[in-house]
């Protein structure tokens, strides 16, 4: 496995690829790698010539007093799950790379970011649109993987990559979970053993609402009150929102409004200093 942290190199490396008329898959991260990136990294190695992994903790998508300076960053694993995972190029950037002085431009989406986590956290999907922008023009992948997980990331990506035609598909694949439903992510570090314990109810409170979505009830109002109700039992949780959206402009519902089209139900919780995400999407 190769492993490169300036841009000219990986686009180099990249550019000779697709020369050689070589399908690259590309699986962005900022490290801390579990079983998500695994299954972004398996599908990449399966449905492509040359997989190229990043691993870089983008300082642009941090708000003020967030967790970018505790976010954890164990290189020597990532690299050895990258190297099992046979990832061909490892590009290990770092923000002098990435934002050089004098870097001034920020990728922008529209309403898609404003939405759901974009309420509390301004900025954050400007961040990730920025460093993915050069990600994808650094490593002219055919195909990007993210997760469902991040549901809003990923539909605002989808977007970002039409709107600026970059000729990418953007692959999601279906949310990794431990076998209590807990969402995997790099930030489920953080909790201690009670709030690991609690925190599989945002699942429950998810697969709840999805069960009556499925028995007919279609109210914004009764699928999002289901959901709050079973996460709002546990005591370690504060709920930061529980939204349904529209899957595609992710238009949050109103209460009293019932759901038309493809939509997802996404939360935000906090147990002590993680903030935990997760969605279930609702599909008539
Ligand atoms: O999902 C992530 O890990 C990050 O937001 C991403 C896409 C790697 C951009 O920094």
């Amino acid at each position: 496995m190769l492993i490169k942290n300036d841009a000219a190199g990986v686009q180099a490396w990249s550019l000779a690829c697709r020369a050689a008329g070589l399908r690259i898959g590309f699986v962005p991260t900022m490290g801390a790698l579990h079983g998500g990136h695994a299954a972004l990294l398996r599908a990449a190695r399966a449905e492509c010539d040359r997989v190229i992994a990043s691993v870089f903790v983008n300082p642009l998508q941090f708000g003020p007093g967030e967790d970018f300076a505790a976010y954890p960053r164990p290189f020597e694993r990532d690299k050895a799950l990258c190297a099992e995972a046979g990832v061909d190029l490892l590009y290990h950037g770092n923000p002098e790379d990435f934002y050089p002085p004098g870097f001034r431009t920020e990728v922008r989406v529209r309403e898609l970011g404003e939405t759901l986590c974009g309420r509390a956290r301004p900025g954050h999907f400007e961040g990730v649109c920025t460093v993915v922008a050069k990600l994808l023009l650094r490593t002219f992948p055919h195909r990007a993987y993210f997760g469902q997980k991040d549901y809003q990331q990923a539909a605002i990506i989808r977007r970002m990559a039409a709107d600026l035609d970059i000729p990418a598909a953007i692959a999601v694949l279906p949310t990794v979970r431990e076998p209590d439903g807990l969402a995997m992510s790099s930030r489920n570090a953080y909790l201690g053993p009670a709030e690991r314990a609690a925190a599989p109810c945002i699942f429950r409170g998810l697969s709840a609402a999805l069960a009556r979505f499925a028995a007919g009830e279609r109210g914004a109002g009764a699928l999002v009150g289901t959901c709050r109700s079973v996460i709002a039992a546990e005591p370690a949780a504060a709920i930061e929102y529980v939204a349904a959206a529209d899957a595609e402009s992710l238009r949050e519902y109103a209460v009293e409004e019932r759901i038309g089209g493809r939509a997802v139900l996404a939360a935000a919780v906090r147990f002590g200093p993680a903030r935990l995400i997760d969605n279930v999407l609702l599909e008539p």
